[in-house]
């Protein structure tokens, strides 16, 4: 039985406003507060303030949905890693397939914004996962460790472990189609197995989500498998009280004894 405790992180992408925000964050707050896992909120860029000034001194970390791998120069539109820093982040999304697909990261650069995002004290959550096509060759394998190879060149394995890794199939993503838990659990064992050819406390110690239409009716079995440490989730982050429930759900599956 691992002790790692369960990590949630809502991906509210393009969406919010300040009063919707308010009134998901403040629900958050009042709902969570038993709490053995870990929950987090990654809000577009310009609402990271307004994440700071609600969700200061809580038990909820905030984040970003991305960031430049430079930490400052003439980079019209982007976002530092110390400029996130300096909002109280937490954690920043890295290498979502919404943007690896639009051709914004490459595996090469993943590498590079990781290892920016922890020299800043940022955790990365570096995403990675098939495509439809991809899966359907059988091909889920090898694309994830052609997705994380380069990372583990660029950073390390110990440096992965301080971060977190999670497996979204892109064909899962906003479709209402979750992988079934046992897939899930086969890719993310897979993906600890392949950690733990290189560094076995590594393994035990790296957080591993599972993303890809997550939501309260189906959150109970996939994180009640072995390898899932958590939830990336999209869609079902967009309403409080579904996010809160896989919050719940997440806590009552974590360890008593975890070191949350
Ligand atoms: P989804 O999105 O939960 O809407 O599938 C997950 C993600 O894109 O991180």
């Amino acid at each position: 039985m691992t002790n790692r405790p369960k990590l949630v992180v809502a991906n509210r992408k393009m969406h919010g406003n300040l009063p919707d925000n308010q009134q998901f964050m403040q629900s958050l707050l009042q709902q969570t507060r038993h709490h053995r896992a870990r929950y987090a909120v990654c809000p577009p860029h310009p609402y990271l303030y307004q994440a700071q000034q609600v969700l200061q001194n809580s038990h909820i970390s905030w984040g970003g949905q991305n960031m430049s791998r430079y930490e400052k120069g003439a980079y019209t539109g982007s976002v530092s890693p110390l400029m996130l820093k300096e909002f109280g982040c937490t954690y920043v999304i890295i290498g979502h397939s919404e943007r690896r697909q639009r051709g914004h990261d490459s595996d090469e650069t993943c590498g590079e914004r990781f290892e920016a995002a922890l020299k800043a004290g940022l955790t990365p959550i570096l995403c990675i996962g098939e495509t439809l096509d991809e899966y359907e060759q059988g091909e889920t394998d090898l694309v994830v460790v052609r997705q994380l190879n380069p990372v583990i060149a660029h950073v390390g394995i110990q440096a992965l472990s301080q971060g977190v890794i999670a497996y979204e199939p892109v064909w899962a993503i906003g479709t209402g189609k979750a992988a079934t838990p046992q897939h899930a659990q086969a890719i993310l064992s897979f993906i600890r197995g392949h950690i733990e050819l290189l560094d076995a406390q590594a393994a035990e110690e790296t957080t591993l989500l599972y993303g890809g239409s997550m939501n309260p009716g189906n959150a109970a079995q996939l994180l009640s498998m072995p390898d899932i440490d958590g939830g990336l989730i999209g869609g079902a982050a967009l309403v409080a009280e579904d996010f809160i429930r896989i919050c719940q759900i997440a806590n009552e599956l974590t360890p008593l004894k975890s070191a949350a």
